[in-house]
Formats: C-alpha cells, structure tokens, sequence
C-alpha cells in the first residue's frame, strides 16, 4: 500500500503485514463459514443515509455522555483479548491511545498487561470486561481488582459458555500467551492440547458453561459498579436483562467468533432498542469500520459502538499512535457525515435520517 493509511481497512492490511499469520488469523477470523463476519460488515452497507440539506452545520457538536463519563466521541473501545500479540507495549499502548482520544477503553478478561499495570499508565476512562470461570472465585476477584484500580463499570460478557469454532485457530494451533492477571492461580502459558486451538482448549477447561440468568444477582453481591450486559441479540434477552436490573447493554456477537449465522448485529439493534424502550443505554458492535457506520447505528438507537478489531489493527501497525490514528479517523469520519447529513449534534440523528432493508422502498 502506498502512503499512510487513509482508513480502517487499509490499517488492517498494514497489520496483516507486520503480524505473524497465527496472530493475524487470530484478530481477523470468525467462526466456522464466517457467515455472520461477513454480515457484520456487509449490513452496515445495506443501510442508506437520508441526508437532510440547508441546515447550518458550521458547528458541529460531538461531545456526549456515556453511564455520565464525557467523551469525545461515541466510540467505546471493545474488550479484546492479548494486546501483547499485536505489540509488545499491548493494553498499556491501547489505554494510552483511549485517554488521549479520551474514549473510554474496556479491558478483556484475557488481558496480557495486568488490572494494576494498565490503570496505573494512564488516566483513561475504563471499564473492566468480566468472564466467569468454574472457579468463580476468580472471576470475583478480578471484579474486585477492578474495581479498587478505578474502573467504573463491568461488562458481563455472556455470549461465550464455551468458545466458538474459529477453524484458523485450529489450524494454526493456536497458542495462549501468559495472562499475567492469573499468575499463580491458573496455568496460561502451558500447551494444554497440540490437537488444535490452544485458546478453545483453555477456554473449555476454564469458563463456566453453567452461568445463567440468576448469577447477575451474584454479581450484585460482589460489586457495586453498574453492569453492562454484553452478547445480547434478541427481545427476549433485553427484556430479561433489564427485568435483571443491568445498567446497559450490548448488542454484540461477539465480532463473529461464537455462533455462526447468528445475526449481523446493527440487524437486530433496533429491536433491542424497541424492546428496552429507553430506560438504559443499548450500545453495538461488530462491523464498524467508517464513521458512516457510526451515524448508522446511532440513528437506530445506539448510544455508542464498540470497536474491537478496528483498534488492533491500527496497535498492530503503529502501537499507540496506530491505535489513536484509527479512534480519530472514525471520529472525523462520524464528524463529516453529520455534516453532510445535516445533523449538528447527536440528538439531531434521528431514525428519519437511515433506510434499512426492512424499511422497504420509501
Ligand atoms: C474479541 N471480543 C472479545 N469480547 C469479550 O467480551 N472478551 C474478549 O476477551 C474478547 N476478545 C476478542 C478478541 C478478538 C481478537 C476479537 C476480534 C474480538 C469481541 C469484541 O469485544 C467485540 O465484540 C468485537 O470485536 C466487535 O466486532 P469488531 O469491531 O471486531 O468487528
């Protein structure tokens, strides 16, 4: 490619050049067909902006709130696993890259610098990304770690009883680096398999199959940080989960790494929204890769995205400046688009402003 990289895809060739193929594999891949990592992009496409004209847009407003934190844009980076595979300088560059944008930065579970390390590197709004293991007692600790290293909020990652079939994984054997965070508790850096995936392989040993509804009141008793909920894909789910009390949630499939020909998720957004009628925030991810597809999902109701692989891609090519480039390509991307949509704040995106396939012709 020549000249620096002028979008999110052009990123992800850079990292596909830098990283080894297991890695590369590792970020990018989806589960099985890859069905639903196609879709998750491709409906994104789908969707037409009805942009409005003569309006004065020589302002345009793009501060906003996210559970009362300010940010500058709705971005929230998603949690992702093994920062340290993309760079050596791994979630302490990616939070970094968050405080400076100032958009607030989830943490994986699966982490490869520790709760500790990546609070104490920079001031960045986070929030921490919770998997429950068989053995809950870690999972209740790391929620505990979070919260005395100031992270404001838990999101309860619900759609991964065990992991899905990612064949690239299989193939490549795919190995689990050290998750320092489980130093001493739980062995992450042995060869548990050399049949395949070496990550499915922890994945099945480790994460409790048997978590349910009710275990959101467990979470309750050992935190008082405000839940996210994330995985959610259907009404009946969001009903349920705000039945459950959660502060917000995430529409989410996981980027495509769990259940194939599961939905393309900025497809089932909007009925979530209509379900929770309101009364907490529904955020998205999967498939974000233009500011275009911002505006689209906050015109169906979304109060922000995540961006899982976008950020990887950009930490992968340039390290903490990579990872900034991508949040402020997006934000000047969403920055255009309302501009060009005549939209001078995000409560001027409205559902009159997007024509989905479901819409019909107008
Ligand atoms: C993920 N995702 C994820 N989710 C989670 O709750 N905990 C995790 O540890 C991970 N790890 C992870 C690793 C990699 C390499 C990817 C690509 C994704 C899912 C992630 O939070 C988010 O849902 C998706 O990445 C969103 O889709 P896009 O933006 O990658 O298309």
């Amino acid at each position: 490619m020549a000249g620096e990289p002028v979008n999110v895809k052009e990123f992800q060739e850079l990292a596909r050049l830098v990283l080894p193929k297991m890695y590369y594999d590792y970020y990018e891949g989806g589960a099985e067909d890859q069905h639903t990592l196609e879709e998750n992009e491709k409906a994104f496409h789908r969707i037409i902006i009805r942009p409005r004209i003569l309006i004065d847009v020589s302002r345009i407003d793009m501060s906003t709130t996210i559970l009362g934190y300010e940010t500058s844009v709705p971005i929230i980076v998603a949690p992702t696993g093994m920062h340290k595979l993309a760079h050596p300088q791994g979630e302490i560059a990616t939070a970094r890259a968050s405080a400076a944008s100032n958009v607030i930065m989830a943490l994986s579970f699966m982490s490869t610098c520790t709760v500790e390390e990546v609070a104490s590197s920079c001031n960045a709004i986070r929030f921490f990304q919770l998997y429950v293991y068989k053995r809950r007692e870690i999972s209740a600790m790391m929620v505990q770690r979070a919260e005395r290293n100031r992270f404001k909020a838990i999101i309860l990652t619900a759609d991964a009883p065990r992991l899905g079939r990612r064949e690239a994984d299989i193939k490549n054997k795919m190995i689990a680096p050290r998750l320092r965070n489980f130093d001493g508790l739980i062995s992450t850096d042995v060869q548990l398999t050399d049949k395949g995936s070496n990550i499915e392989a922890f994945a099945s040993e480790n994460f409790d199959a048997s978590l349910c509804w009710k275990d959101i009141g467990w979470l309750k008793s050992i935190t008082s940080l405000p839940i996210l909920i994330k995985g959610v894909l259907t009404q009946e789910d969001a009903i349920r989960a705000l039945e459950e009390g959660v502060a917000g949630i995430v529409v989410s499939n996981h980027g495509a790494r769990q259940l194939d020909y599961s939905p393309a998720t900025i497809n089932v957004l909007e009925e979530v929204v209509v379900a929770v009628e309101g009364k907490i925030p529904v955020f998205v991810d999967g498939g974000v890769r233009r500011g275009t597809d911002i505006f689209k999902a906050l015109a169906l109701g979304a109060r922000a995205v995540m961006i899982g692989r976008p950020v990887i891609y950009g930490l992968a090519a340039m390290g903490e400046h990579g990872v900034r480039r991508v949040i402020n390509m997006l934000k000047d991307e969403l920055e255009l688009t309302m501009t060009l949509s005549g939209c001078c704040s995000f409560k001027d995106i409205t559902r009159g402003h997007v024509r989905t396939e479901q819409d019909g012709r107008l």
